[in-house]
């Protein structure tokens, strides 16, 4: 049976967390260590659904774990990371064993795998996965690993089982059609095994986790303006990876903190890749003036910071262009912050969104009309006229792990409470979200209080 959650108005936001580990960094630590050399230490790997389909991907193919306590994820530790939670033996870069591969609803590990499966030196293997995941193209990351020299079929050309064999690549110029970090990754891991260089070229800036990481590992990567250039490599050795939290989870609460009057709450040890992070450039543009960074140094080679939020009064604005990868996940949540500002905020460029876990220009307008909001969908985006506030009502998560979450800070937000059906979805990337969603509804004042 589905479950019915309500969420409702507690007041202000306060007191202090630390969000969950990122998904996209915890999804390229388990694949970049099973891809490596001996045993590479995970600190802080995210405990979330999607992160544990990759882990039972990566040992369908032959890596091991050789310790796991995903429960000891770091979550409030909020000065600095504990000790591993997971030890992986890799298999090595060409030594990845045959296998039928369930992504469960991850879309990275959908996009990411097949690179480095279609490269090696002997095998076939099959990705496939949920419902949702059944809907999401995989043309863009077969057509130019085929450009490669590879071996792939997707049902109607496009969509999973895909299936992958073993085959001798070379590198390649590629210049992505989209502005995707899942594509550009899924090239990056294949150029490793390529013979020769292989360069992609990106229209827009997108998420460098892939870049920053398989550098780290020893791999020559290297940026040459919108183009990464990646030699071959013999091997990969990762040793220690370190998980900072999720900017993607931290942003819930960072619009909820700014919606919701006399919030002041803090997150602690999130990351702050500038390639993650556009929703703080919008809100800016938005007037939201109550959010303070304090940078905290780097955690596996990514930049970390801790993050106070208060209430801020808001204008609506243009989002567009090189925005859009750059907070591309966040894209609902400006949405909903745009309901609560003053005129109107167009969102361009965003056909992307069309293809994430649920059509989220659909869901997304669906589900702020049902609550009172008043937005259109347009063919690349959406337009949403401020009204101030939102009434609440009813919504369904479509099985969308963002589209749950928005839910609940809605109803956070609300006059009259949202009632989300599917709640559950939450789990794919922050299992521990009610409960720190309520945490911080009953939270204590922060100390010090700046606004
Ligand atoms: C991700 C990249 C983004 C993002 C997704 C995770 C990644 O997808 O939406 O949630 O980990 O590389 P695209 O790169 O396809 O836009």
């Amino acid at each position: 049976m589905t479950d019915r959650t309500h969420f409702r108005s507690l007041g202000a936001l306060r007191g202090a967390l630390r969000a969950p580990a990122d998904k996209s960094i915890s999804h390229r630590a388990a694949m970049i260590a099973a891809m490596g050399e001996g045993e590479t230490d995970v600190v802080g790997y995210l405990d979330a659904a999607d992160t544990r389909s990759t882990l039972v991907a990566i040992q369908a193919v032959g890596a091991r774990l050789l310790h796991e306590d995903l429960s000891a994820d770091a979550r409030g530790a909020a000065d600095g990371l504990g000790a591993p939670n997971l030890r992986i033996a890799g298999v090595g870069l060409r030594g990845a064993r045959p296998a039928a591969i369930d992504v469960g609803n991850a879309g990275t590990l959908l996009r990411l795998l097949p690179g480095w499966l279609a490269g090696q030196p002997e095998g076939a293997w099959t990705l496939d996965g949920d419902e949702s995941i059944r809907r999401r193209p995989v043309d863009r990351v077969a057509d130019p690993l085929r450009l490669m020299g590879a071996r792939l079929t997707a049902r109607e050309e496009r969509l999973p089982p895909l299936e992958i064999e073993a085959a001798p690549l070379h590198g390649i110029a590629y210049e992505l059609p989209v502005a995707s970090a899942q594509v550009k990754s899924c090239l990056l891991f294949a150029a490793l095994l390529a013979a020769g260089e292989t360069r992609v070229v990106e229209p827009l800036p997108t998420r460098d986790h892939s870049e920053r990481m398989l550098a780290a590992a020893g791999a020559a990567v290297r940026r040459e303006g919108d183009t990464v250039v990646v030699a071959p490599a013999e091997r990969l050795e990762p040793g220690r990876i370190v998980v900072p939290a999720d900017f993607s989870s931290a942003a819930f609460f960072v619009v909820a903190a700014t919606i919701v009057p006399g919030s002041d709450i803090l997150l602690h040890g999130v990351g702050l890749n500038p390639t993650r992070t556009g929703l703080l450039t919008i809100l800016e543009r938005m007037g939201a003036a109550a959010i303070e960074i304090t940078p905290k140094g780097e955690e596996g080679g990514e930049p970390i910071g801790d993050i106070r939020v208060g209430h801020s009064e808001l204008v609506g604005c243009e989002v567009g262009g090189a925005d859009v990868p750059l907070a591309i996940d966040e894209l609902p949540l400006v949405a909903l912050a745009a309901c609560f500002a003053e005129g109107t905020t167009t969102i361009r460029d965003a056909a992307e969104l069309r293809r994430k876990e649920s059509d989220r220009i659909a869901t997304v307008t669906d589900a702020l009309r049902a609550l009172g909001g008043k937005v259109e969908a347009t063919a690349d985006g959406m337009v949403i006229e401020g009204t101030g506030g939102l009434r609440g009502g009813a919504i369904d998560s479509h099985g969308d792990h963002r589209i749950a979450m928005l839910g609940a800070i809605a109803g956070a937000a609300s006059r009259e409470g949202v009632e989300v059906t599917d709640m559950a979805a939450a789990a794919v990337s922050y299992p521990a979200f009610e409960s720190d969603l309520v945490s911080l509804q009953h939270g204590p004042p922060l100390r010090d209080p700046v606004h």
